[in-house]
């Protein structure tokens, strides 16, 4: 594959590059004054979703506008769930709501999983292809899908949530459903991300948004099984995986079959490379309320992140940009990274 721009790929490969790759988690999305002049004319963001050259079009307003050196696919992780069978609606201001959830066997049971709930999610495969059109070969794509524990918080909490109390519970009064609603959704996430990648994706991440709510012990049975499982699936480009607030898992998560671990803001690179050494690349992971600072702030802590990482690193946030984060900010740490060359030796 002929990329004009592979730094992230030759990163995820351990080769060695002139300076880290960067790109923003939720960087398809309300930063951009493009995004919401478009998001504005639209009956809302289901349709923006589900429509593949609206989607591609957003994807590659980031490239376009902050030169970023990767697209991830505008979508959600809640696809998941409703292509299962469980419809999601995305209100305004408030976020995901589920008008039904789970709370009986017989409703997990009659989930569609696997390939044929994966199936239902053309929509996605569509728009991946059209991103790829769209960005000809300018930099890599990203595909990426919520984590089972994830997706089950939301399918079973209905929202969210600051504690997914409801979500919770079900794990320590239902372990059997439990484990049974993970594996549907585990089977549907693997035919989605082959999926994705039959359909271009250049790399895939794997989002555990609510990983830190679950004790360790609760993590190791609910959680790193599954994720093990789908990284392991997929064979035929690299796996980023991002268990926010799971540090106590970072070792675990390395035997895994992922080529780089995400981190949140906070825990230090140092820490993290005295768990597990240079194995795994590691993403991440200034604190998104950094780029509030101003510029010559964000300029230096920019800088120090890098040095902290040293090399094997891609830049990007602790989680995703936040939606009132000034542009200019955003820029200041794209640009301080476009501009910095790793010291040789
Ligand atoms: O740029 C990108 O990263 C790609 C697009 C993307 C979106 N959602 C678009 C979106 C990605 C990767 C996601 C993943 C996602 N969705 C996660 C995991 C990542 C994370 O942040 O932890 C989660 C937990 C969700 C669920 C979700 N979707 C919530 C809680 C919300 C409402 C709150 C919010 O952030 O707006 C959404 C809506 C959503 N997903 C928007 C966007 C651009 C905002 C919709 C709008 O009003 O335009």
């Amino acid at each position: 594959m002929n990329l004009d721009n592979n730094l992230l790929l030759r990163t995820l490969n351990h080769e060695q590059v002139e300076r880290p790759p960067i790109w923003l988690m939720r960087q398809a999305g309300r930063i951009l004054p493009q995004y919401r002049a478009l998001r504005g004319s639209l009956s809302g963001f289901k349709e923006l979703v589900s429509t593949p050259q609206l989607a591609a079009e957003v994807t590659i307003q980031p490239v376009d506008e902050l030169n970023v050196d990767a697209a991830i696919i505008f979508s959600d992780i809640l696809v998941i769930p409703e292509a299962m069978g469980l419809d999601y609606e995305m209100v305004e201001k408030v976020g995901p709501s589920f008008p039904t959830t789970i709370k009986s066997l017989a409703q997990v049971e009659k989930l569609e999983s696997g390939d044929n709930a994966a199936e239902r999610l053309d929509y996605v495969y569509e728009a991946v292809r059209a991103t790829k059109k769209g960005l000809n070969n300018r930099v890599p794509l990203i595909g990426f899908s919520g984590a089972p524990w994830t997706l089950l918080a939301y399918m079973v909490e209905g929202g969210g949530s600051k504690t997914f109390s409801k979500a919770k519970k079900m794990l320590y009064q239902e372990p059997e459903w439990s484990h049974l609603l993970l594996s549907k959704i585990t089977d549907t996430i693997i035919a989605y991300l082959q999926n994705k990648i039959a359909a271009g994706v250049d790399v895939v991440q794997i989002f555990d948004s609510w990983a830190g709510l679950l004790s360790p012990a609760q993590y190791k049975t609910f959680a790193l099984p599954y994720i093990e499982k789908i990284a392991a699936s997929v064979k035929r480009v690299p796996v980023i995986t991002f268990a926010k607030g799971a540090h106590h898992a970072i070792p675990e998560i390395s035997e895994f079959e992922t080529d780089a671990i995400g981190l949140d803001w906070t825990i230090d690179a140092a820490v993290v490379k005295g768990f597990i050494g240079d194995k795994k690349i590691l993403q991440g992971n200034l604190d998104p309320c950094q780029l509030y600072a101003k510029h010559k702030e964000i300029e230096k802590s920019t800088i120090e992140l890098v040095e902290k990482f040293g090399s094997k690193h891609i830049v990007n946030l602790g989680h995703g940009v936040y939606p009132d984060t000034p542009l200019d900010g955003v820029k200041t740490f794209v640009n301080t990274i476009k501009n910095y060359t790793y010291p040789t030796n």
